[in-house]
Protein backbone atom coordinates (compact mmCIF):
# COMPACT_ATOMS: atom_id res chain seq x y z
CA UNK A 1 0.00 0.00 0.00
CA UNK A 2 1.10 3.53 -0.77
CA UNK A 3 2.34 5.26 2.15
CA UNK A 4 1.43 8.45 -0.48
CA UNK A 5 -2.02 10.41 -0.08
CA UNK A 6 -3.60 10.78 -3.55
CA UNK A 7 -3.15 14.61 -3.71
CA UNK A 8 0.70 13.53 -3.22
CA UNK A 9 0.53 10.78 -5.62
CA UNK A 10 -1.08 13.37 -8.25
CA UNK A 11 1.81 15.49 -7.56
CA UNK A 12 4.13 12.64 -8.00
CA UNK A 13 2.95 11.89 -11.15
CA UNK A 14 2.83 15.13 -12.57
CA UNK A 15 6.56 15.75 -11.35
CA UNK A 16 7.60 12.97 -13.41
CA UNK A 17 6.34 13.96 -16.51
CA UNK A 18 8.16 17.14 -16.32
CA UNK A 19 11.41 14.77 -15.07
CA UNK A 20 10.48 12.86 -18.42
CA UNK A 21 10.96 16.59 -20.41
CA UNK A 22 14.73 16.19 -19.40
CA UNK A 23 15.03 12.29 -20.94
CA UNK A 24 17.83 12.47 -22.96
CA UNK A 25 17.51 9.60 -25.50
CA UNK A 26 20.40 6.93 -27.58
CA UNK A 27 19.40 8.73 -30.77
CA UNK A 28 19.58 12.45 -29.18
CA UNK A 29 23.58 11.62 -27.90
CA UNK A 30 24.04 10.17 -31.06
CA UNK A 31 22.68 13.31 -32.95
CA UNK A 32 24.78 15.12 -30.83
CA UNK A 33 28.03 13.70 -31.34
CA UNK A 34 27.43 13.68 -35.21
CA UNK A 35 26.58 17.69 -34.98
CA UNK A 36 30.05 18.01 -33.27
CA UNK A 37 32.19 16.21 -34.82
CA UNK A 38 30.65 18.46 -38.15
CA UNK A 39 31.18 21.78 -35.74
CA UNK A 40 34.85 20.73 -34.98
CA UNK A 41 35.57 20.31 -38.32
CA UNK A 42 34.39 24.01 -39.35
CA UNK A 43 36.15 25.40 -35.99
CA UNK A 44 39.30 23.78 -37.34
CA UNK A 45 39.15 25.10 -40.67
CA UNK A 46 38.06 28.75 -40.16
CA UNK A 47 38.38 30.94 -37.94
CA UNK A 48 35.34 32.77 -35.24
CA UNK A 49 32.85 29.73 -35.54
CA UNK A 50 30.53 29.37 -33.13
CA UNK A 51 32.67 26.74 -31.37
CA UNK A 52 36.18 28.48 -31.35
CA UNK A 53 38.65 25.95 -31.21
CA UNK A 54 41.49 27.85 -29.83
CA UNK A 55 45.02 27.10 -31.08
CA UNK A 56 46.80 26.94 -27.13
CA UNK A 57 50.72 27.25 -29.02
CA UNK A 58 51.11 24.48 -26.44
CA UNK A 59 52.82 21.90 -28.74
CA UNK A 60 53.51 19.28 -25.99
CA UNK A 61 52.44 17.48 -23.33
CA UNK A 62 54.69 16.96 -20.13
CA UNK A 63 55.58 13.17 -19.21
CA UNK A 64 56.46 13.70 -15.48
CA UNK A 65 60.01 14.36 -15.31
CA UNK A 66 59.78 18.32 -15.63
CA UNK A 67 60.87 20.46 -12.27
CA UNK A 68 61.14 23.35 -10.60
CA UNK A 69 59.08 26.03 -8.68
CA UNK A 70 56.33 28.56 -10.39
CA UNK A 71 53.46 30.61 -9.32
CA UNK A 72 50.09 29.71 -10.89
CA UNK A 73 47.15 32.24 -10.54
CA UNK A 74 43.76 30.90 -11.29
CA UNK A 75 40.57 33.03 -12.29
CA UNK A 76 37.71 31.37 -13.77
CA UNK A 77 34.73 30.85 -11.76
CA UNK A 78 33.75 31.89 -8.08
CA UNK A 79 36.92 31.94 -6.40
CA UNK A 80 40.89 33.06 -7.20
CA UNK A 81 42.76 30.92 -6.85
CA UNK A 82 47.15 31.83 -6.82
CA UNK A 83 49.80 29.06 -6.03
CA UNK A 84 52.81 27.80 -5.83
CA UNK A 85 54.09 24.65 -7.65
CA UNK A 86 57.07 22.75 -6.51
CA UNK A 87 57.62 19.67 -9.30
CA UNK A 88 59.46 17.53 -8.33
CA UNK A 89 60.38 15.95 -11.50
CA UNK A 90 59.22 12.17 -10.63
CA UNK A 91 55.21 13.10 -11.46
CA UNK A 92 54.76 14.43 -7.95
CA UNK A 93 54.35 18.08 -6.79
CA UNK A 94 53.78 19.99 -3.50
CA UNK A 95 51.38 23.31 -3.97
CA UNK A 96 50.74 25.98 -1.22
CA UNK A 97 47.25 27.78 -2.35
CA UNK A 98 45.24 30.68 -1.40
CA UNK A 99 41.90 30.98 -2.04
CA UNK A 100 39.69 33.90 -2.01
CA UNK A 101 36.24 34.84 -2.97
CA UNK A 102 35.98 37.07 -6.12
CA UNK A 103 33.59 39.90 -4.68
CA UNK A 104 30.60 39.90 -7.29
CA UNK A 105 30.32 43.55 -8.34
CA UNK A 106 33.69 43.14 -9.04
CA UNK A 107 32.49 40.60 -12.08
CA UNK A 108 30.51 43.06 -13.73
CA UNK A 109 32.66 46.29 -12.65
CA UNK A 110 35.60 47.46 -15.23
CA UNK A 111 39.09 46.09 -15.71
CA UNK A 112 40.94 48.16 -13.92
CA UNK A 113 38.72 46.73 -10.86
CA UNK A 114 38.87 43.33 -11.38
CA UNK A 115 42.52 43.03 -12.15
CA UNK A 116 44.40 45.13 -9.53
CA UNK A 117 42.17 43.40 -6.87
CA UNK A 118 44.03 39.82 -8.80
CA UNK A 119 47.34 41.59 -8.41
CA UNK A 120 46.93 42.48 -4.46
CA UNK A 121 45.86 38.90 -3.46
CA UNK A 122 49.39 38.02 -5.74
CA UNK A 123 50.93 40.51 -3.64
CA UNK A 124 49.82 39.15 -0.38
CA UNK A 125 50.50 35.47 -1.62
CA UNK A 126 54.44 36.08 -2.83
CA UNK A 127 55.15 38.48 0.86
CA UNK A 128 53.73 35.19 2.53
CA UNK A 129 55.08 32.28 0.77
CA UNK A 130 57.94 34.29 -1.45
CA UNK A 131 59.46 36.62 0.72
CA UNK A 132 63.20 36.22 -0.43
CA UNK A 133 62.34 37.54 -3.61
CA UNK A 134 61.80 40.49 -2.08
CA UNK A 135 65.36 40.84 -0.54
CA UNK A 136 67.42 43.12 -2.71
CA UNK A 137 70.27 40.14 -3.46
CA UNK A 138 67.71 38.13 -5.02
CA UNK A 139 65.32 40.42 -6.36
CA UNK A 140 66.76 39.97 -9.75
CA UNK A 141 65.15 36.33 -10.06
CA UNK A 142 61.62 36.62 -10.84
CA UNK A 143 58.65 34.24 -10.51
CA UNK A 144 57.50 33.16 -14.09
CA UNK A 145 53.39 33.43 -13.18
CA UNK A 146 51.22 31.04 -15.40
CA UNK A 147 47.85 32.37 -15.71
CA UNK A 148 45.21 30.29 -15.82
CA UNK A 149 42.42 32.40 -17.25
CA UNK A 150 38.91 30.27 -18.04
CA UNK A 151 37.32 32.40 -20.57
CA UNK A 152 37.24 32.32 -24.25
CA UNK A 153 40.40 34.51 -25.66
CA UNK A 154 41.89 34.49 -29.00
CA UNK A 155 45.44 33.22 -28.49
CA UNK A 156 48.39 34.94 -30.35
CA UNK A 157 51.03 33.66 -28.20
CA UNK A 158 51.96 31.71 -25.08
CA UNK A 159 51.41 34.71 -23.21
CA UNK A 160 49.05 36.55 -25.46
CA UNK A 161 45.51 36.33 -25.52
CA UNK A 162 42.59 38.86 -26.45
CA UNK A 163 39.27 38.06 -24.72
CA UNK A 164 36.59 37.13 -27.30
CA UNK A 165 33.81 37.28 -24.68
CA UNK A 166 32.72 36.38 -21.09
CA UNK A 167 30.84 33.24 -19.61
CA UNK A 168 29.40 32.46 -16.34
CA UNK A 169 27.96 35.19 -15.27
CA UNK A 170 31.03 37.94 -15.52
CA UNK A 171 30.55 41.19 -17.73
CA UNK A 172 32.95 43.74 -17.76
CA UNK A 173 32.69 45.15 -21.36
CA UNK A 174 35.98 47.29 -21.76
CA UNK A 175 38.43 44.03 -21.09
CA UNK A 176 36.64 42.56 -24.20
CA UNK A 177 39.22 42.63 -27.28
CA UNK A 178 42.20 43.25 -24.63
CA UNK A 179 45.27 41.17 -23.85
CA UNK A 180 44.61 39.80 -20.34
CA UNK A 181 47.96 38.93 -19.68
CA UNK A 182 48.58 42.56 -19.94
CA UNK A 183 46.08 43.90 -17.98
CA UNK A 184 47.18 41.09 -15.24
CA UNK A 185 51.43 42.29 -15.66
CA UNK A 186 50.07 46.39 -15.58
CA UNK A 187 48.80 45.67 -11.79
CA UNK A 188 51.36 43.54 -10.98
CA UNK A 189 54.11 45.92 -12.37
CA UNK A 190 52.41 48.76 -10.22
CA UNK A 191 53.08 46.80 -7.09
CA UNK A 192 56.10 46.35 -7.97
CA UNK A 193 56.31 43.09 -7.60
CA UNK A 194 58.85 40.18 -8.75
CA UNK A 195 57.17 38.50 -11.01
CA UNK A 196 56.77 37.83 -14.76
CA UNK A 197 53.47 36.22 -16.34
CA UNK A 198 54.76 34.17 -19.15
CA UNK A 199 51.73 31.79 -20.03
CA UNK A 200 47.99 31.98 -20.52
CA UNK A 201 46.16 28.77 -19.74
CA UNK A 202 42.79 28.01 -20.32
CA UNK A 203 41.77 25.71 -16.91
CA UNK A 204 40.94 22.70 -19.23
CA UNK A 205 44.65 23.26 -20.78
CA UNK A 206 45.97 23.24 -17.33
CA UNK A 207 44.11 19.94 -16.53
CA UNK A 208 45.15 18.22 -20.10
CA UNK A 209 49.02 18.75 -18.90
CA UNK A 210 48.44 18.24 -14.63
CA UNK A 211 46.81 14.57 -16.02
CA UNK A 212 49.34 14.19 -18.54
CA UNK A 213 52.32 14.74 -15.37
CA UNK A 214 50.67 12.65 -13.16
CA UNK A 215 48.93 9.78 -15.39
CA UNK A 216 49.68 6.39 -15.02
CA UNK A 217 49.76 5.03 -18.68
CA UNK A 218 52.91 5.29 -21.07
CA UNK A 219 50.85 7.25 -24.09
CA UNK A 220 50.19 10.68 -23.05
CA UNK A 221 46.75 12.19 -21.94
CA UNK A 222 44.07 12.85 -24.97
CA UNK A 223 41.65 15.05 -23.53
CA UNK A 224 41.41 17.69 -20.11
CA UNK A 225 37.84 18.46 -19.25
CA UNK A 226 35.88 20.98 -16.95
CA UNK A 227 32.74 20.02 -15.64
CA UNK A 228 32.21 22.23 -12.58
CA UNK A 229 30.73 26.28 -12.53
CA UNK A 230 31.48 25.98 -16.55
CA UNK A 231 32.10 23.51 -19.01
CA UNK A 232 34.80 23.00 -21.39
CA UNK A 233 37.40 20.72 -22.68
CA UNK A 234 41.18 20.44 -24.61
CA UNK A 235 42.64 17.84 -25.79
CA UNK A 236 46.01 17.35 -28.29
CA UNK A 237 45.20 17.66 -32.30
CA UNK A 238 47.29 16.45 -35.06
CA UNK A 239 48.84 19.91 -36.71
CA UNK A 240 47.48 19.14 -40.06
CA UNK A 241 44.10 19.04 -38.93
CA UNK A 242 43.89 22.59 -37.88
CA UNK A 243 44.12 24.17 -40.96
CA UNK A 244 43.03 27.55 -40.04
CA UNK A 245 46.59 28.06 -38.93
CA UNK A 246 47.91 27.99 -42.27
CA UNK A 247 45.69 30.58 -43.70
CA UNK A 248 47.63 33.36 -44.32
CA UNK A 249 45.48 35.95 -43.83
CA UNK A 250 44.92 35.01 -40.56
CA UNK A 251 46.96 36.50 -37.30
CA UNK A 252 48.02 33.66 -35.80
CA UNK A 253 51.16 33.81 -34.20
CA UNK A 254 54.86 31.52 -34.40
CA UNK A 255 54.61 28.08 -32.86
CA UNK A 256 57.07 25.27 -32.50
CA UNK A 257 55.95 22.51 -35.31
CA UNK A 258 58.33 20.05 -34.32
CA UNK A 259 56.04 17.68 -32.12
CA UNK A 260 53.36 18.08 -35.23
CA UNK A 261 50.66 18.28 -32.29
CA UNK A 262 48.97 21.33 -30.77
CA UNK A 263 46.54 21.13 -27.88
CA UNK A 264 43.16 22.69 -29.07
CA UNK A 265 41.05 24.72 -26.26
CA UNK A 266 37.66 23.89 -28.23
CA UNK A 267 35.45 26.15 -25.95
CA UNK A 268 32.43 23.33 -26.26
CA UNK A 269 30.19 25.56 -23.91
CA UNK A 270 29.52 26.98 -27.35
CA UNK A 271 28.44 23.76 -28.81
CA UNK A 272 24.98 23.94 -30.71
CA UNK A 273 24.40 27.76 -29.97
CA UNK A 274 22.15 27.26 -32.93
CA UNK A 275 20.04 25.06 -31.03
CA UNK A 276 19.81 22.29 -34.04
CA UNK A 277 19.97 19.24 -31.70
CA UNK A 278 20.06 20.28 -27.99
CA UNK A 279 17.27 19.52 -25.97
CA UNK A 280 15.15 22.57 -25.27
CA UNK A 281 12.50 22.77 -22.07
CA UNK A 282 10.80 25.77 -20.64
CA UNK A 283 13.04 25.86 -17.71
CA UNK A 284 16.17 26.21 -19.65
CA UNK A 285 14.52 28.65 -21.93
CA UNK A 286 13.03 30.82 -19.04
CA UNK A 287 17.30 30.61 -17.71
CA UNK A 288 18.61 31.17 -20.91
CA UNK A 289 16.39 34.62 -20.94
CA UNK A 290 17.54 35.48 -17.77
CA UNK A 291 21.07 35.14 -18.31
CA UNK A 292 23.79 37.69 -18.99
CA UNK A 293 24.28 35.72 -22.42
CA UNK A 294 21.13 34.83 -24.25
CA UNK A 295 21.77 32.12 -26.53
CA UNK A 296 25.43 31.63 -26.11
CA UNK A 297 26.75 28.98 -24.16
CA UNK A 298 23.71 26.42 -24.73
CA UNK A 299 25.75 23.60 -23.98
CA UNK A 300 27.00 25.18 -21.08
CA UNK A 301 23.62 26.07 -19.69
CA UNK A 302 22.24 22.63 -19.89
CA UNK A 303 25.61 21.17 -18.43
CA UNK A 304 27.60 22.74 -15.80
CA UNK A 305 26.84 23.90 -12.48
CA UNK A 306 26.59 27.41 -12.47
CA UNK A 307 22.86 26.69 -14.27
CA UNK A 308 21.70 23.46 -13.08
CA UNK A 309 20.51 24.59 -9.85
CA UNK A 310 18.57 27.88 -11.86
CA UNK A 311 17.07 24.99 -14.43
CA UNK A 312 15.62 23.20 -11.11
CA UNK A 313 13.98 26.32 -9.33
CA UNK A 314 12.53 27.18 -12.53
CA UNK A 315 11.20 23.75 -12.82
CA UNK A 316 10.26 23.98 -8.93
CA UNK A 317 8.39 26.78 -9.54
CA UNK A 318 6.64 25.62 -12.55
CA UNK A 319 5.58 22.36 -9.89
CA UNK A 320 4.43 24.57 -7.50
CA UNK A 321 1.54 25.58 -9.64
CA UNK A 322 0.25 21.44 -9.53
CA UNK A 323 0.23 21.72 -6.09
CA UNK A 324 3.90 21.16 -4.62
CA UNK A 325 4.57 22.46 -1.41
CA UNK A 326 1.05 22.37 -1.07
CA UNK A 327 -0.07 19.26 -0.33
CA UNK A 328 0.00 18.87 3.70
CA UNK A 329 -0.75 21.18 6.39
CA UNK A 330 1.53 23.52 7.90
CA UNK A 331 4.44 23.60 4.88
CA UNK A 332 5.11 26.95 4.43
CA UNK A 333 7.29 28.94 2.07
CA UNK A 334 9.35 31.88 1.87
CA UNK A 335 8.19 34.48 -0.32
CA UNK A 336 11.21 36.54 -0.73
CA UNK A 337 13.52 33.65 -0.42
CA UNK A 338 15.88 31.48 -2.78
CA UNK A 339 13.03 29.72 -4.92
CA UNK A 340 11.78 33.16 -5.94
CA UNK A 341 15.01 34.89 -6.41
CA UNK A 342 16.96 33.65 -9.64
CA UNK A 343 20.24 32.16 -9.41
CA UNK A 344 20.54 31.59 -5.91
CA UNK A 345 20.40 27.41 -5.82
CA UNK A 346 23.64 26.21 -6.02
CA UNK A 347 24.43 22.56 -7.92
CA UNK A 348 25.39 21.36 -4.53
CA UNK A 349 21.83 21.47 -3.48
CA UNK A 350 21.38 18.85 -6.47
CA UNK A 351 24.37 16.49 -5.60
CA UNK A 352 22.57 16.61 -1.71
CA UNK A 353 18.72 15.72 -3.28
CA UNK A 354 20.38 13.08 -5.92
CA UNK A 355 22.18 11.51 -2.65
CA UNK A 356 18.90 11.52 -0.76
CA UNK A 357 18.50 7.52 0.12
CA UNK A 358 16.84 7.98 3.50
CA UNK A 359 13.74 6.61 3.70
CA UNK A 360 11.91 9.77 4.47
CA UNK A 361 13.71 11.93 2.52
CA UNK A 362 15.16 13.86 5.42
CA UNK A 363 17.87 15.18 3.67
CA UNK A 364 15.86 16.54 1.31
CA UNK A 365 13.43 18.19 3.54
CA UNK A 366 16.37 19.61 5.67
CA UNK A 367 17.84 21.24 2.61
CA UNK A 368 14.72 22.92 1.57
CA UNK A 369 14.33 24.68 4.78
CA UNK A 370 18.09 25.47 4.84
CA UNK A 371 18.04 26.19 1.33
CA UNK A 372 15.40 26.86 -0.72
CA UNK A 373 13.05 28.90 2.42
CA UNK A 374 10.47 25.61 2.22
CA UNK A 375 9.35 24.97 5.71
CA UNK A 376 8.20 21.35 6.72
CA UNK A 377 7.65 20.18 3.47
CA UNK A 378 6.15 16.62 2.96
CA UNK A 379 7.89 13.58 2.05
CA UNK A 380 5.58 13.84 -1.27
CA UNK A 381 6.81 16.89 -1.84
CA UNK A 382 10.60 15.98 -1.38
CA UNK A 383 9.96 13.02 -3.62
CA UNK A 384 8.59 15.26 -6.18
CA UNK A 385 12.05 17.33 -5.85
CA UNK A 386 14.08 14.60 -6.18
CA UNK A 387 12.25 13.32 -9.12
CA UNK A 388 13.04 16.67 -10.82
CA UNK A 389 16.81 16.73 -9.47
CA UNK A 390 17.49 13.24 -11.22
CA UNK A 391 16.19 14.28 -14.70
CA UNK A 392 17.98 17.45 -14.63
CA UNK A 393 21.31 15.68 -13.11
CA UNK A 394 21.05 12.77 -16.03
CA UNK A 395 20.50 15.01 -18.55
CA UNK A 396 23.79 16.74 -17.40
CA UNK A 397 25.58 13.64 -17.83
CA UNK A 398 24.14 12.53 -20.77
CA UNK A 399 25.19 15.44 -22.84
CA UNK A 400 28.91 15.18 -21.40
CA UNK A 401 28.87 12.06 -23.48
CA UNK A 402 28.35 14.29 -26.38
CA UNK A 403 31.91 15.97 -26.73
CA UNK A 404 34.31 13.14 -25.02
CA UNK A 405 32.43 10.38 -28.02
CA UNK A 406 33.07 13.05 -30.64
CA UNK A 407 36.89 13.65 -29.62
CA UNK A 408 37.95 9.84 -29.29
CA UNK A 409 36.11 9.31 -32.84
CA UNK A 410 37.46 12.34 -34.57
CA UNK A 411 41.48 12.31 -33.43
CA UNK A 412 41.35 8.59 -34.25
CA UNK A 413 42.26 7.44 -30.88
CA UNK A 414 39.25 4.95 -31.12
CA UNK A 415 40.47 3.39 -34.14
CA UNK A 416 43.83 3.09 -32.62
CA UNK A 417 42.43 1.56 -29.38
CA UNK A 418 40.27 -0.87 -31.49
CA UNK A 419 43.34 -1.86 -33.50
CA UNK A 420 45.25 -2.48 -30.45
CA UNK A 421 42.56 -4.28 -29.01
CA UNK A 422 42.21 -6.30 -32.26
CA UNK A 423 45.84 -7.29 -32.29
CA UNK A 424 46.11 -8.15 -28.60
CA UNK A 425 46.82 -11.58 -27.47
CA UNK A 426 43.82 -13.20 -24.91
CA UNK A 427 44.28 -11.26 -21.36
CA UNK A 428 46.53 -8.92 -22.68
CA UNK A 429 46.10 -4.84 -21.44
CA UNK A 430 44.89 -2.64 -24.15
CA UNK A 431 46.17 1.51 -23.06
CA UNK A 432 43.24 3.17 -22.79
CA UNK A 433 42.03 6.69 -24.58
CA UNK A 434 43.05 8.61 -21.23
CA UNK A 435 40.74 11.61 -20.08
CA UNK A 436 41.46 13.84 -16.95
CA UNK A 437 38.93 15.78 -15.47
CA UNK A 438 37.74 18.62 -13.06
CA UNK A 439 35.33 20.56 -11.35
CA UNK A 440 32.64 20.22 -9.03
CA UNK A 441 30.10 18.70 -11.23
CA UNK A 442 31.84 15.75 -12.27
CA UNK A 443 33.80 15.11 -8.78
CA UNK A 444 30.47 15.52 -6.74
CA UNK A 445 27.48 15.13 -8.48
CA UNK A 446 26.28 11.68 -7.71
CA UNK A 447 26.58 9.30 -10.69
CA UNK A 448 27.93 11.68 -12.96
CA UNK A 449 30.22 9.34 -14.39
CA UNK A 450 28.25 6.15 -14.27
CA UNK A 451 25.50 8.13 -16.44
CA UNK A 452 28.18 9.62 -18.91
CA UNK A 453 29.20 6.12 -19.29
CA UNK A 454 25.57 4.79 -20.27
CA UNK A 455 25.30 6.91 -22.69
CA UNK A 456 28.19 6.01 -24.13
CA UNK A 457 27.29 2.65 -24.28
CA UNK A 458 23.79 3.65 -26.06
CA UNK A 459 25.67 5.39 -28.73
CA UNK A 460 27.73 2.37 -29.71
CA UNK A 461 25.52 0.85 -32.43
CA UNK A 462 24.54 4.33 -33.51
CA UNK A 463 27.27 6.29 -34.54
CA UNK A 464 30.48 3.59 -34.36
CA UNK A 465 29.17 -0.18 -34.92
CA UNK A 466 31.37 -2.45 -33.02
CA UNK A 467 31.92 -2.38 -29.33
CA UNK A 468 34.58 -0.85 -26.89
CA UNK A 469 33.66 3.17 -27.24
CA UNK A 470 33.10 2.88 -23.40
CA UNK A 471 35.32 0.55 -22.13
CA UNK A 472 38.12 2.57 -24.27
CA UNK A 473 38.00 5.36 -22.00
CA UNK A 474 39.55 6.15 -18.57
CA UNK A 475 38.69 8.99 -16.83
CA UNK A 476 40.67 10.14 -13.73
CA UNK A 477 40.34 13.38 -11.82
CA UNK A 478 42.99 15.64 -12.10
CA UNK A 479 42.92 17.30 -8.71
CA UNK A 480 44.35 21.04 -9.32
CA UNK A 481 44.79 20.36 -12.64
CA UNK A 482 44.81 24.45 -13.81
CA UNK A 483 47.14 25.28 -10.86
CA UNK A 484 49.79 23.03 -11.41
CA UNK A 485 48.93 22.70 -15.40
CA UNK A 486 49.49 26.47 -15.56
CA UNK A 487 53.12 25.75 -14.09
CA UNK A 488 53.79 22.94 -16.20
CA UNK A 489 53.27 26.14 -19.29
CA UNK A 490 54.98 28.36 -17.57
CA UNK A 491 58.31 25.92 -17.00
CA UNK A 492 58.17 25.62 -21.29
CA UNK A 493 57.44 29.27 -21.73
C1 LIG B 1 34.74 29.07 -20.46
C2 LIG B 1 35.92 28.16 -20.71
C3 LIG B 1 36.29 27.39 -19.47
C4 LIG B 1 35.07 26.68 -18.90
C5 LIG B 1 35.37 25.90 -17.62
C6 LIG B 1 33.61 28.28 -19.83
O1 LIG B 1 32.58 29.14 -19.47
O2 LIG B 1 34.29 29.65 -21.65
O3 LIG B 1 37.02 28.90 -21.18
O4 LIG B 1 37.29 26.45 -19.76
O5 LIG B 1 34.06 27.62 -18.65
O6 LIG B 1 35.85 26.72 -16.61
Amino acid sequence: MSILSDKEEALLAKARSIGAEFVYEPEDVAKGVREYLNLMEQGLKHSKQAMTMIPTYVTAVPNGTEKGVYLAVDLGGTNFRVCSIHLHGDSKFTLTQAKTPIPKELMIGTSKGLFSFLAKQIEDFVKKHHSDHFEPETSYSQLKLGFTFSFPVEQVALNKGYLIRWTKGFDIQDAIGKDVCELLQTEIDALDLPVRVVALVNDTVGTLMARSYTSPGKAGTLLGAIFGTGTNGAYVEKLPRISKLFNKTENYGEYDSSSGVMVINTEWGAFDNAMKVLPDTPYDRALDKNSVNPGMQMFEKRVSGMFLGEILRNAIVALMADGLFNVAHGTSIDENGPLFTPWSIDTSALSTIQADYTSSYTLTKQLLERDMGVSAASTGDAMAVKALVYGIGKRSARLSAIPIAATAIATGAYEKYKLAKAEAAEGEEVEKIDIGVDGSVVEYYPGFERYLREALRDIQPLVHGAAGLEEAIRIGIAKDGSGVGAALIALVA
